[in-house]
C-alpha cells in the first residue's frame, strides 16, 4: 500500500513559487493498477516520484505500508527503492550495453552473482517476449521493443512496485495497446503494483483499475476509470475525457447529450430506434465509439430537440434500455 498523506511540494524559480503538489491525499492498494492523469505540467512526475523519494516533499508524508519513508535511514532508503521500479516515455537504455546487458545492470549493482543474474536475466526476456534479441544493442531495436527491455530491466530486482510515467507516449496505437498488454499481464502474474501516468484517456480506460485526475498539483477527482468516464465531475476530467480537437465538442447554441456506451448495447440499433420510438430526429454531433465484439464501447453526443416532450421521450428510452447519459455542454 502506498500512501500520501497530505504532499505538498514546491518549487522556487526564477519566476516565483511553483505548487507542484497541493495536499495531496491517496491511497494505492496493493496489486491494483492506478492511474494519474492530466495535461502536460499538472503534477503527475512529481507528485510519482515522491513514491521512491527522487522528489522529497515540502510538506507531508509518504507510507509505504505503513512506514514513513521520509523517515528512514538512507540504507532502508535504498532497499525500498529496489523493491520500486520505473520505465520512462524515452525508455532510458544504456546504448553501449546490449539487451542482456541493460537488463542485467541493476542486478549487478545489487550485487548478485553472475549466474544467478544471467538465469534471471533469461527469465525477465521471457516475460516481456524479447528472447531473440539478447544480444542486439539498443539502436537496434524499436520503439515498442525497447520499452519491453526497460520493462524487464525495471522487474529485475522483483519489484512490488512498478512506475510508468508516459511509458507509451512515444509509441504507435496497436504498439501502445502490446505494452499495456504486457503491463497487465506483468500485474496479474507477478502481482506487481502498477502506477501509471499519462495524458491519454484511452491508456487509462485500456489497464487503469481507478484513476486520479490532476490539474495544477491538485487532484480533482479520484474513482473507478468506469465512475469517472460515466460521470466526470471536473473540469479536468471532461477535458480529457471530450478532448477540444475531436468531432466531440458541441458547437451548437442546443442542449446536447452525451451518450456513453459501455459494451451493454450495440451503436446502430440504439440510434435508429431512437429516433423511431422518440418520433424525432436526433442530430448526431460526434461520436468516438468502438465496436468490440458486437458492442458498444465509448460516447456519442447529440443534439437534443428544442421540444421539451421530445427530449423525455429521448430520456425515458434510453433509460429503459439502460444507458447511461448526462448533459454535455
Ligand atoms: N525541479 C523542478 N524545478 C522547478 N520546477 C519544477 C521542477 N520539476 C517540476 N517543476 C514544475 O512543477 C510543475 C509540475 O511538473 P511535472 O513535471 O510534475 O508535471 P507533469 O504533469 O508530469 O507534466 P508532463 O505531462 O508535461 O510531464 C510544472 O510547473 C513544472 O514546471
Ligand atoms: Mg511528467
Amino acid at each position: 500500500m502506498i500512501r500520501f498523506d497530505n504532499v505538498s511540494k514546491k518549487f522556487n524559480t526564477k519566476s516565483g513559487e511553483v505548487v507542484a503538489a497541493n495536499h495531496v491525499n491517496l491511497q494505492i492498494e496493493d496489486g491494483e493498477i492506478f492511474g494519474i492523469i492530466g495535461f502536460s505540467g499538472a503534477g503527475k512526475s512529481t507528485l510519482v516520484r515522491h513514491i521512491n523519494l527522487l522528489e522529497y516533499p515540502t510538506e507531508g508524508s509518504i507510507y509505504i505500508d505503513d512506514v514513513d519513508i521520509t523517515k528512514v535511514s538512507n540504507k532502508e532508503l535504498r532497499r525500498y527503492r529496489q523493491k520500486i521500479g520505473m520505465i520512462f516515455q524515452q525508455f532510458n537504455l544504456l546504448e553501449q550495453r546490449n539487451v542482456t546487458g541493460n537488463i542485467m545492470y541493476p542486478l549487478e549493482i545489487a550485487g548478485v552473482k553472475k549466474t544467478e543474474a544471467k538465469k534471471r536475466v533469461e527469465e525477465l526476456l521471457h516475460i516481456v517476449g524479447m528472447e531473440d534479441k539478447a544480444a542486439a544493442y539498443p539502436s537496434q531495436l524499436s520503439g515498442g521493443q525497447k520499452q519491453r527491455v526497460a520493462i524487464a530491466r525495471a522487474l529485475a530486482t522483483n519489484p512490488d512496485v512498478l512506475l510508468c510515467d508516459e511509458a507509451t507516449s512515444a509509441l504507435d496505437p496497436i504498439t501502445t495497446r502490446s505494452i499495456l498488454e504486457l503491463l497487465k499481464d506483468i500485474n496479474k502474474k507477478l502481482n506487481v503494483t502498477i502506477v501509471v501516468i499519462t495524458h491519454e484517456m484511452k491508456v487509462v480506460e485500456q489497464i487503469c483499475d481507478r484513476v486520479a485526475v490532476m490539474s495544477a498539483g491538485n487532484i480533482e477527482e479520484i474513482g473507478t476509470v468506469r465512475e469517472v468516464f460515466m460521470n466526470p465531475k471536473s473540469e479536468t476530467a471532461r477535458k480529457l475525457i471530450i478532448p477540444e480537437e475531436t468531432n466531440l465538442v458541441s458547437h451548437t447554441d442546443r442542449d446536447v447529450l452525451r451518450i456513453v456506451f459501455d459494451g451493454q448495447s450495440a451503436f446502430e440499433p440504439i440510434v435508429s430506434s431512437l429516433t423511431i420510438e422518440c418520433q424525432t430526429m436526433v442530430n448526431i454531433l460526434g461520436a468516438n465509439t468502438e465496436n468490440i465484439g458486437g458492442k458498444a464501447y465509448g460516447q456519442m453526443l447529440i443534439e437534443l430537440p428544442g421540444d421539451p416532450d421530445k427530449v423525455q421521450k429521448i430520456k425515458d428510452y434510453l433509460d429503459r434500455q439502460g444507458i447511461h447519459y448526462e448533459r454535455g455542454r
